[in-house]
Formats: C-alpha cells, sequence, structure tokens
C-alpha cells in the first residue's frame, strides 16, 4: 500500500491546492492531507475551520483523509506509515524553499519528497495573496471552491467590523 503524506497551512484551501492532492491521489493508493499548524504564519481560519474545509473539498477523492497536525511532518509520515510527502511547486521560488525542507526531512528518517509542477491555471495562487486581494476588495471567485469563497468574504467581513469598533 502506498501512502504519501501532502502537508500545508490550507490558510484556506484553493485550488491549487486540490489540484496538488487531486494528482497525488492518483499517483499513491492513499493521501493524508496534513493540516499543519505553523506559528509563524498569521491565520484566518483557526485549525478546525481549516481541516473542515479540507474534508468537504476533497469528501469525493477516494483514498483521501484529512488529519490536523503539530509538531514535526517527519513524526507524522512515521506515524501514518507514508512514503513520500507531495508538494506542489509554482515555480523557482518554492523550489529554493521546498527542496530545503525536502532536504532536512529526509536527513530526519529519509522520508523522500515528490514535487509536481502547479497547474499552470493555478500557478499565481498562494493563499496569501488570495486572502490580501479578497481583503482589500478584489475578485478572487474560482480560485477557490465556492463555500470556501464564502467563508473568505464573511470572515474578512468580521474581521473589518471588529477593527471598524
Ligand atoms: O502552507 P505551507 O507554508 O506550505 O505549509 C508548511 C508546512 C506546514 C508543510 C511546514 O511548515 C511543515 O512541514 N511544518 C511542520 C514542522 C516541520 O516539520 N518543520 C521542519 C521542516 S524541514
Amino acid at each position: 500500500m502506498s501512502r504519501a503524506v501532502c502537508p500545508g497551512t490550507f490558510d484556506p484551501v484553493h485550488h491549487g491546492h486540490l489540484d496538488v492532492i487531486t494528482r497525488a491521489a492518483r499517483l499513491f493508493d492513499e493521501v493524508v492531507v496534513a493540516v499543519g499548524v505553523n506559528p509563524s504564519k498569521n491565520r484566518l481560519f483557526d485549525d478546525d475551520e481549516r481541516i473542515a474545509m479540507l474534508e468537504r473539498a476533497c469528501a469525493d477523492l477516494p483514498g483521501v483523509r484529512v488529519v490536523g497536525f503539530t509538531g514535526l511532518l517527519t513524526d507524522l509520515c512515521a506515524e501514518q506509515d507514508a512514503q513520500a510527502v507531495v508538494k506542489g511547486l509554482r515555480g523557482p521560488a518554492d523550489f529554493e524553499y521546498e527542496a530545503r525542507m525536502a532536504g532536512m526531512n529526509s536527513r530526519q528518517t529519509g522520508v523522500d519528497t515528490v514535487f509536481l509542477p502547479t497547474d499552470p491555471r493555478w500557478s499565481y495562487v498562494a493563499s496569501s495573496l488570495v486572502k490580501e486581494v479578497a481583503g482589500l476588495g478584489g475578485d478572487v471567485r474560482g480560485l477557490l471552491p465556492d463555500v470556501v469563497h464564502e467563508a473568505l468574504l464573511a470572515r474578512l467581513a468580521e474581521r473589518a467590523a471588529q477593527a471598524g469598533r
């Protein structure tokens, strides 16, 4: 049984993420989507919200399940008996960053990282940019599932109302 972990912060999940998860599910018998807590990131959605969004978005993908994780990714891979980590690469900047993490993870436990080139339709899409553009009133519809788009607009409106208080 081949098993891979697709890790990320997913704040929020967008179509670039889902494309990589879908393609990983064709390559491996099982894919564990691992929703991580990265303390250096200022999150808009809390852990439970991000996990619920992923569960909904991946509900129709066979062999895909979602877990939350803290701590080392390599520990999660060992726990899940996963042979590989799958990451999407949007371009050279992603490679610079991801190759260092892949090397460090491989050194820890020998877990390998498989890189999938991002579908060109989503090559410019990043959760941080989606939040920035939507927060400034720009249109991000179509870059993320409709239900996530609605949740994003609602959360941004809540935050704006709080800031205006
Ligand atoms: O959304 P991101 O920024 O691509 O997700 C990053 C994530 C969560 C995959 C990464 O920060 C991670 O693997 N965190 C777990 C902690 C860890 O193992 N750190 C050492 C990496 S070499």
